[in-house]
């Protein structure tokens, strides 16, 4: 075990699989098989949808790196040159899609030549007929063989335009292809040709039923996607050909591709329907996530960790008042990427730059904040492509409450739409209030309320309905924008000292008895009212847990500093106190009312209720002190 406290070596990784595998960890114990990677490894899903850093490369990587299922694998990852070919391909006579599955086929068909060349030699030991034609092939056509995809796949392009050399297969390719009536219809009997040398090689050497298949994956597709419509047909154009190779090649190739869920999720094309039963979409619990952190540190520190010790002794207990882990993963984005992110922050705030042994609260709570600006920047770069205008919206949530109702927003974006329309023309249509609520739901930004859970983004699929009035901004960005409560209250202030300084009033009790006795009264009456707002608060229970803890919050102040003039503070002006707490409490009302929570039952009621013991108040404090304030009229 290496020297120092256990938190020095504690790691959690690097947060891209790539580094992860390089500098080890990945490797090392630090993987988690999830329902991804099962489904990877057993052949029964052929798509992996997954958001950035939701663990898409880290399953390729572990699946390159294991022989335990996989004899051989090839894994594609183009390149923006690569990317750059597919997207300009185009072929006369067929439409951009078919187009684009022609040459990624083509792909398919050439990696797999090329690893039964080498494969037949080392596992089966001979060479048959089909082989030989295969060789020959590869050798007139794939001349670039350890040339970059890119280039080789712009020659691929260029020959399936013009034409193959296919007299590996016995075509003469002048004369019997002369007759095609367009580029396209060329193209793919060219194409079925070299595809038909490949099954006849994997089955005369009898793959099929010899070994385990091939694996061929395709991952970081991101690298080289726009939101044009090329770039759409080049990722139609993958799904099609990989669904047509899979059953071309049958039980010796298996396909896998890795597809982040924002560029599947703009796709649409008339088979897409038939892809949804090979369609896997990678979900992290925040048991996964714990799962994910106890492994990661203790293949770090290699350490004999165990969860009490890693959450009580490496990291604190709790922190405002939660479990840590609860706290920390419920501010993060559900995906190891995110995770990694923040435990490391948390281990580098209290080592690096305190010198801790282990991990205070205070160093989670910085971290957290860190982490939060991290993840609003990151969040507008990940929809860049998708939703370019996203960073814009941000500003509709900053300083506020983090409870944002329908109609608040309605009136919040409202102010900005005519900024947002000449930002971004090209989008106006999807900058509606409704677009925007379902934008900002599907990124994972907000979460909508549903009876009395809050609903994110991913564990449910189900968008935001009309009927539903009440959103909540995800707990990961309420730092960075400054929306750490539940609604935007206007805090009450103790008013004990400060008030008598800053009016400079001084109380001068002109008959101790009467004066005592009238103060008193109407301390108990401000009681009083703390206490039915409470009680009206208590019965709001349409309230979201949150608005009701705020609203509680404040008016429980205002009664602990009620109390305390109670008991002893008999120098302090109790009018003027009376009166500016009725002033808070109409701002109070005035504030829960604007924040449109009124629709969602019970806060029109609060609000309503705190009106009225204001008015009392100042009635009460205005002289009317022989009476109980609650007579009709102000
Ligand atoms: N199943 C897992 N077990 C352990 N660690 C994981 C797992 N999946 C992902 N990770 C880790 O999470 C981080 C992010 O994962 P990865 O780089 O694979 O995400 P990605 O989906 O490929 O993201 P991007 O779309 O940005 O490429 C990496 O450090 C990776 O090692
Ligand atoms: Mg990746």
């Amino acid at each position: 075990m290496a020297e120092g406290p256990v938190l020095a070596n504690v790691h959690f990784g690097r947060e891209d699989a790539e580094r992860d595998v390089s500098d080890g960890l990945l490797l090392r114990g630090g993987f988690l098989p999830n329902a991804a990677y099962r489904a990877s490894v057993t052949g029964r899903k052929m798509l992996i949808i997954g958001r950035k850093g939701s663990g898409k490369s880290a399953i390729c990587a572990r699946l390159m790196a294991d022989s335990e299922h996989y004899d051989s694998k090839v894994l594609v990852t183009p390149d923006e040159a690569a990317g750059e070919e597919v997207r300009r391909f185009e072929l006369q006579g067929l439409p951009g899609d078919s187009a684009k599955a022609l040459i990624w086929r083509y792909v398919f068909a050439v990696h797999a030549a090329r690893h039964l060349v080498t494969h037949a030699k080392s596992t089966h030991g001979r060479k048959p007929d089909s082989l030989k034609a295969l060789c020959r092939f590869l050798k007139q056509n794939d001349d670039l063989s350890d040339g970059r995809l890119g280039d080789r796949l712009a020659q691929g392009a260029k020959r399936l335009q013009t034409s193959l050399s296919l007299e590996a297969f016995g075509v003469k390719a002048s004369m019997d292809m002369a007759q095609s009536p367009s580029e396209g219809t060329r193209a793919a009997r060219q194409l079925e040709i070299v595809e038909q040398g490949v099954v006849r090689a994997f089955t005369e050497l009898d793959c099929d039923s010899a070994h385990r298949p091939l694996l061929l994956m395709v991952d970081q597709l991101e690298q080289v996607w726009s939101a044009e419509p090329d770039s759409n047909s080049m990722v139609i154009g993958l799904l099609l050909a990989a669904k047509h190779a899979a059953s071309l090649y049958g039980r010796s190739v298996r396909f896998l591709l890795f597809l982040r869920s924002d560029i599947h999720d703009s796709l649409s094309f008339g088979e897409g329907d038939k892809f949804h039963g090979d369609e896997l979409r990678i979900a992290w619990t925040e048991q996964a996530l714990r799962d994910l952190a106890l492994a990661r540190a203790r293949a770090s520190s290699r350490a004999e960790l165990t969860p009490e010790r890693l959450w009580r002794e490496i990291f604190p207990e709790t922190v405002q008042d939660e479990e840590t882990p609860k706290f920390l993963f419920s501010r993060c984005l559900p995906r190891p990427r995110d995770a990694i992110q923040l435990l490391n922050l948390c281990q580098e705030t209290a080592w690096l730059i305190h010198g801790r042994d282990h991990i205070t609260e205070a160093d989670v709570l910085q971290a957290s904040r860190q982490f939060s600006a991290w993840k609003l920047k990151d969040l507008a770069l990940e929809y860049l492509v998708a939703h370019p205008f996203l960073k814009h919206l941000f500003p509709l949530f900053q300083n506020t409450g983090y409870v944002v109702t329908r109609v608040a927003l309605s009136s919040r974006f409202m102010s900005a739409t005519e900024t947002l329309h000449r930002l971004f023309p090209a989008y106006a249509d999807a900058l509606t209030l409704s677009g925007v609520i379902d934008i900002l739901y599907g990124v994972g930004f907000l979460g909508v309320r549903r009876g009395n859970d809050v609903v994110f983004a991913g564990n449910d699929d189900l968008p935001a309905q009309p009927h539903e009035t009440e959103f909540h901004v995800h707990p990961c960005f309420r730092e960075a924008l400054g929306a750490t409560s539940a609604i935007d209250l206007r805090h009450y202030e103790p008013l004990l000292a400060s008030d008598r300084i800053a009016s400079g009033n001084i109380s001068f009790a002109a008959s101790a008895t009467t004066a005592l006795n009238r103060d008193d009264r109407l301390v108990r009456e401000l009681i009083r009212s703390c206490h039915s707002i409470l009680a009206q608060v208590g019965r709001a229970v349409g309230l979201a847990h949150d608005a009701r803890d705020e609203i509680t919050q404040q008016i429980s102040r205002v009664l602990d500093d009620a109390n305390g003039i109670s008991a002893g503070d008999s120098s302090l002006d109790v009018d003027a106190h009376l009166l500016t707490t009725a002033h808070y409490f109409i701002t109070l009302a005035a504030q829960l009312l604007a924040s449109g929570l009124d629709e969602t039952a019970g806060a029109g009621g609060v609000a309503h209720r705190i009106e009225e013991e204001a008015r009392r108040l100042r009635r009460l404090a205005g002289g009317s002190y022989g009476s109980s304030g609650d007579s009709a009229g102000t």
